[in-house]
């Protein structure tokens, strides 16, 4: 099978790379800065160089050659981007689309309208593909490294509401086992963490793992919003309001079993994550 990944530099997109190359398998990366591929992966992908904003007709002459294709799209205007590979797809034969799409198309909250849309474009479309739903990710409590580190504490306006975070690592496993399935799977694959956790338990279970307390900080909507404008555009920082607001009047706290069903094994655990990334707050990894 030939399968082509986009996203590679990314979290997820490497991920699903590096499983595929340890699998045996030979995936064709589709990137915007070949450099940057080769860091990561030196000699042991095919690079192609494309942008996934080009109009279809240039984009299926990167997809030619490909049978399967992971496909991750990100901002406001990612469906269109979405519709774009989508006919892409169509032109150059690809047998099976696997998009990373967002457990929030079924709720319309955050990026789910965009993800919504773009889903309805590759529908149309007519190439074989498999949704991808996933629920936020664990690795998002990164960006609390800071405030954790220099304040102690996690400011947020998500309160006591819960949200079933799911692993990269199993976002990862999904897609590698959706895409050498060989075959599409009509019903989108809804994934999510193995349990519901507030913004507190999941600091606390951090403070926990670097022997420090970490408090939780109630912001307000607008002031939660002015935190994210500092970093992100208006209509991202506006879609994780919407998110947060979402997560604290417990709209958000939908537990599947979508990673057992696909994989056989039940998802792993907030605790597994801090794990492996406890360097990140401050402590220090503990040899097994
Ligand atoms: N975070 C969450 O909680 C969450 C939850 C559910 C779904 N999602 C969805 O997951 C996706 C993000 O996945 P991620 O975290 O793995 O992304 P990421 O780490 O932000 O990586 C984005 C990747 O896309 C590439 N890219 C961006 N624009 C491109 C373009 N025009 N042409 C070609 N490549 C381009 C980037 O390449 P460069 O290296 O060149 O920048 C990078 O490899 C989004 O669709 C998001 O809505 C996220």
């Amino acid at each position: 099978m030939k399968y082509l990944i986009t996203g590679a530099t990314g979290n997820i997109g490497s991920l699903v790379t590096t499983r595929l190359l340890q699998r045996g398998e030979e995936p064709c990366v589709l990137v915007r800065d070949r450099r940057k591929a080769r860091k990561v992966y030196g000699d042991r992908v095919e690079i192609r160089v494309g942008d996934l904003t080009w109009p279809a007709e240039q984009l299926a002459t990167v997809f030619e050659g490909s049978e399967a294709l992971f496909l991750i799209n990100t901002g406001p205007d990612l469906a269109q981007r979405d519709a774009n590979c989508a006919l892409a797809a169509r032109k150059a034969g690809i047998e099976h689309l696997v998009k990373l799409s967002t457990l929030d198309v079924t709720t319309g909250i955050g990026t789910g309208p965009w993800h919504a849309r773009g889903e309805a474009a590759i529908r149309r479309s007519g190439v074989p593909h498999t949704f991808i739903q996933a629920a936020a990710f664990m690795s998002n409590a990164l960006s609390w490294a800071d405030s954790i580190r220099t304040d102690g504490a996690l400011f947020s306006s998500t309160g006591d509401g819960k949200i079933a975070f799911i692993h990269p690592g199993d976002i990862a496993d999904v897609a590698v086992s959706a895409l050498t399935r060989k075959r599409a799977q009509e019903t989108p694959l809804v994934i999510t963490g193995r349990e519901a956790l507030s913004y507190r338990d999941m600091v606390t279970a951090i403070g926990a793992a670097i022997s420090k307390p970490v408090g939780y900080k109630a912001l307000s909507d607008a002031q939660a919003l002015a935190g994210a404008l500092m970093w992100a555009d208006r209509a991202y920082a506006e879609a994780l309001v919407d998110i947060w607001r979402a997560v604290r009047e417990g709209r958000l706290a939908t537990v599947s079993a979508g990673v057992e069903q696909q994989l056989g094994r039940p998802p792993r655990s907030f605790v597994d994550w801090i794990g492996e990334n406890i360097g990140a707050f401050g402590g220090k990894a503990t040899r097994s």
